[in-house]
């Protein structure tokens, strides 16, 4: 049998794909090696949230006196929060499992490799389990890996990467984080609510590259006034099991930790499958794709982190609907116009179109359109002591070009400015629109 598509990876570009593609009567095939879910499920995206939630949870009861509410004896139970996260997974992973049924996708669970196309199939070839699958289309969803730096001493210390804090049943007394990114500074603001002191090493001049650096020094100040300590533009020099040489402007420290967690960033993964048997073109330390997610071989996609391009799993789940969008004959292009950005600290950092720091490289005139989140009465009303910012930019004609919020829950308001940022919205159409009152959302019109 020849199956119309064949997928590599079943995380959200994979299961995503493969739901979209069975549904709509494609012969569907998704080869997963470890589980439904991938990374973002698993390991990444959903845990943490859990994680972090229950964080969030427990840092509310202790400050419910602030609400008027009184709640003595405040405590967390960690075993048990890890145990609730893997319940969650579970359940949700299950839900992927059930998804893939009703869609009709046969699903194998093992590692599929691609063979030298034409051998046995004259078409794409896939091996797997000691049999051979042939499919007309070829989707690689193989996602990314964490980078290990050469750091000397490293490789002989007992670090933690994202997997295993995610599994960690004790709370460590100190922690030092390696990278001032998104998984790192998550983590910060996890361990630092259960009482670590949590140490982050950046070595750029300011935490969450890419973000709005006035918002992450914003967020940087509030994680600070918290107990945790960051030392920017300092790199770490080796690591002696619990001891971190680290260097700042020539100038050398010895740390002592309990813990490292080590967070600088991902790879895509793109050994291990075959992908030389194909040898498609690169770009930078990804696979190159168009804008319908085709890889230099036309019958051969690639979608989510394999490309190197955006290494989110909102990302990832778009270019799936556009590969198999174009697999089945629509022609609609891949648009990286309006990615929401969200770091789910307490409080959350959410940004989507371009920062002022883009809009200077790239010559662009914009005005600043800046308001405290206390201007949205919702926000006061539900949060006693929260600082928080909404800077929106605008170009000269009046289009959107950026809008950038800190504050909760600035992860479920910024879908509105994607929106308008996507279809090319002016301020003056956005603020005509109608807000339910009052929500913190109200803030984008406020400041419009
Ligand atoms: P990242 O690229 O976000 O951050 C890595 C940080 O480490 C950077 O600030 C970099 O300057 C710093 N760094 C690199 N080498 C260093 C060194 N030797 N010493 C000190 N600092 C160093 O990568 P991260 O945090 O590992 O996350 C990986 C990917 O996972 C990201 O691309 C992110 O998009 C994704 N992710 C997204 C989440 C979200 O959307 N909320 C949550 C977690 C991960």
């Amino acid at each position: 049998m020849i199956y119309d598509l064949a997928i590599i990876g079943g995380g959200p570009a994979g299961y995503t794909a493969a739901e979209l593609a069975g549904k709509n009567g494609l012969k569907t095939i998704l080869f997963e090696k470890n589980n439904l879910g991938g990374i973002c499920l698993n390991e990444g995206c959903i845990p943490t949230k859990t994680l972090l939630y229950s964080a969030k949870v427990y840092q509310t009861a202790k400050d419910a006196t602030k609400y008027a509410i009184s709640c003595e004896n405040v405590t967390f139970d960690l075993p048990k929060i890890i145990a609730r996260k893997t319940k969650i997974v579970r359940k949700l992973t299950a839900g992927i499992r059930a998804k893939m049924n009703e869609a009709g996708v046969e699903t194998v669970m093992g590692e599929a490799g691609v063979q030298v196309q034409g051998t046995e199939c004259k078409v794409q070839e896939i091996a797997c389990n000691g049999q051979i699958y042939c499919a007309s289309k070829l989707l690689l969803c193989t996602g990314s890996e964490t980078i290990i730096p050469p750091i000397p001493g490293l490789k002989e210390t007992d670090f933690w990467t994202s997997r295993e804090a995610l599994e960690n049943k004790g709370v460590p007394e100190s922690l030092l984080i390696i990278g001032g990114g998104v998984i790192g500074i998550e983590f910060a603001s996890f361990f630092n609510t259960l009482g670590t002191q949590v140490i982050v090493v950046e070595m750029l001049d300011e935490i969450l590259p890419g973000m709005d650096k006035e918002l992450s020094a914003l967020l940087r100040n509030e994680l600070t006034k918290k107990g945790i300590e960051f030392h920017l533009s300092t790199k770490v020099v080796s690591v002696d099991n619990r001891q971190i040489e680290i260097e700042k402007a020539g100038e050398k420290n010895i740390l002592e930790v309990s813990k490292i967690l080590l967070s600088v960033g991902r790879k895509p993964v793109l050994t291990g499958f075959g992908l030389e048997t194909l040898n498609p073109e690169l770009f930078r330390n990804g696979l190159k794709v168009n804008e319908y997610m085709q890889t230099s071989h036309a019958d051969v996609y690639a979608c989510g982190d394999i490309t190197g391009f955006s290494l989110l799993a909102h990302t990832a789940v778009r270019e799936a609907e556009v590969a198999v969008g174009h697999i089945l004959g629509k022609n609609e292009k891949m648009s990286y116009k309006a990615i929401p950005g969200v770091i789910y600290t307490n409080p959350e950092i959410a940004s989507v179109g371009k920062t002022e720091e883009v809009l200077q490289t790239e010559n662009v005139s914009y005005t600043v359109k800046q308001l405290p989140m206390a201007y949205s009465g919702r926000f006061v009303a539900e949060n006693e002591q929260g600082n928080g910012v909404c800077k929106i930019l605008e170009g000269e004609d009046g289009t959107i070009l950026g809008v950038h919020i800190l504050g909760n829950p600035a992860s479920e308001i910024i879908v509105i400015a994607g929106i308008a940022i996507e279809k090319g919205l002016k301020a003056e159409e956005l603020k005509a629109m109608i807000f339910p009152h009052p929500t913190v959302g109200e803030i984008i019109k406020e400041a419009l």
